[in-house]
C-alpha cells in the first residue's frame, strides 16, 4: 500500500509516491467516467457528507458526483441552511454529524486551518475542499493529472502561476505539489498580491509577465479573490488586465506548446481573455473540470481503503 493517509488535508503531508498513486488510480476513473455505464463499487455502503461553509459550484458538484459514481450515499449540508446560522460552532456541527456515522467528510471553510482542527474531532476520513488561503489539495491533484496527461510528465517542467497568489489556496497547494514532483514554479503578479514569504518557497517571483512566461510549459491563471481582500490591492481591473491579463499575444512569450489552465471561476477580461480560455488548442480548462471528478473518486477510494483497513484492525484487537 503506497497511500498511507487517513485524511486528505493538504498536499504538504503527501509523499511523491502517494501523489503518483492518486493520479494513477484517477486514470482508471477517467476511463470509467467516459464509459456509458459509470458505476463503480469502491464506496458501496459508505456515507459521504459534504459540508460547504463557503460558496462553491464546481468543487461541490464534483465531490457529489464522485461519491455517487462510486456507490456512496451522499448528503450535502450547506452552511446557509444549517444551525450555523443559529450560532452553532464548527466543532459542534462536526460532532453532531459525526454521531450519524459518516465515513467521508468533505469540508470547505473560509478559515485556514479549520479543516485540520475538525479532522482531530471526528472518527471518519476528512477531505479538505479548500480552507481559507491555506490548501485545496484535490485542486492541485486534478491540475497535476491535467498537466501529466498534456505533457506526459510532472518533473522538469516550468509552470508559471499568475495573479492573486496571496489569497490563493490553489496556488499554495500547486506550489507544494510541483515542488515535490521536481518542477520549477514561477510566480507572476503585482507585489501586493505576492505573499511576503514567497521567496523562501523555492520559487522564482516576478511582476513582469514577459519575463515570467518565458519558456513556460504551463500557464496557470488565478482569479482575483476579492472576497479575501480588505482594501485596494490593485489600482483598477483595467490596469490589472493590461499588465497581468493573459491573451494570445501575451501567451506567445511562453513555450510554443504551453497549455493554459484556470481553476475557475474565471473572470473573463480581468485575468484572462475569453477567446483564449475557449481555445481548445491551448486551454485545458474543461479538462481540469473532467479530471476533478476522477481525482476525487481516486482520493475517496484510497481513503476508504485505509478507513476499512483501520476499522478491521480495531475489530481484531477488540
Ligand atoms: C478555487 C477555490 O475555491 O479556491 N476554485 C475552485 O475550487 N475551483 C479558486 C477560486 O475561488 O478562485
Amino acid at each position: 500500500m503506497t497511500f498511507t493517509q487517513t485524511h486528505l488535508l493538504g498536499i504538504e503531508p503527501l509523499h511523491p509516491v502517494e501523489i503518483a498513486a492518486v493520479l494513477d488510480l484517477a486514470e482508471d476513473y477517467v476511463a470509467l467516467n467516459r464509459a456509458p455505464e459509470k458505476h463503480g463499487q469502491a464506496l458501496d455502503g459508505l456515507t459521504q457528507i459534504n459540508m460547504f461553509f463557503e460558496a462553491s459550484t464546481r468543487t461541490q458538484a464534483s465531490f457529489e458526483l464522485a461519491g455517487k459514481r462510486l456507490g456512496a450515499d451522499v448528503m450535502n449540508m450547506e452552511a446557509r441552511t444549517s444551525s450555523l446560522k443559529k450560532g452553532e460552532t464548527l466543532i459542534d456541527t462536526a460532532m453532531t454529524l459525526n454521531a450519524m456515522h459518516p465515513d467521508l467528510l468533505v469540508v470547505r471553510h473560509p478559515q485556514s486551518g479549520a479543516v485540520d482542527l475538525l479532522a482531530q474531532k471526528v472518527t471518519c476520513a476528512v477531505l479538505n475542499a479548500g480552507d481559507g488561503r491555506h490548501e485545496h489539495p484535490t485542486q492541485a491533484l486534478l491540475d497535476a493529472l491535467t498537466i501529466r496527461r498534456a505533457k506526459g510528465r510532472l518533473h522538469r517542467l516550468t509552470v508559471a502561476i499568475c495573479g492573486d497568489i496571496a489569497h490563493s489556496r490553489v496556488a499554495r497547494s500547486n506550489i507544494l505539489l510541483l515542488g515535490k514532483m521536481e518542477s520549477r514554479v514561477r510566480l507572476i503578479g503585482p507585489p501586493t498580491l505576492i505573499p511576503a514569504g514567497a521567496a523562501e518557497w523555492g520559487v522564482e517571483v516576478t511582476d513582469d509577465m514577459e519575463e515570467g512566461l518565458k519558456g513556460a510549459d504551463v500557464v496557470m491563471m488565478l482569479r482575483l479573490q476579492k472576497e479575501r481582500m480588505d482594501g485596494g490591492f490593485i489600482p483598477s481591473e483595467r490596469e490589472y488586465y493590461w499588465r497581468f491579463g493573459l491573451d494570445a499575444e501575451t501567451l506567445a512569450h511562453a513555450a510554443p506548446d504551453a497549455i493554459v489552465m484556470h481553476p475557475g471561476p474565471m473572470n473573463r477580461g480581468v485575468e484572462i481573455d475569453g477567446l483564449l480560455a475557449d481555445d481548445i488548442n491551448r486551454s485545458v480548462i474543461q479538462e481540469q473540470v473532467e479530471m476533478g471528478v476522477a481525482v476525487r473518486m481516486a482520493a475517496m477510494d484510497l481513503l476508504a481503503r485505509n478507513l476499512r483497513a483501520g476499522r478491521a484492525e480495531e475489530r481484531a484487537h477488540a
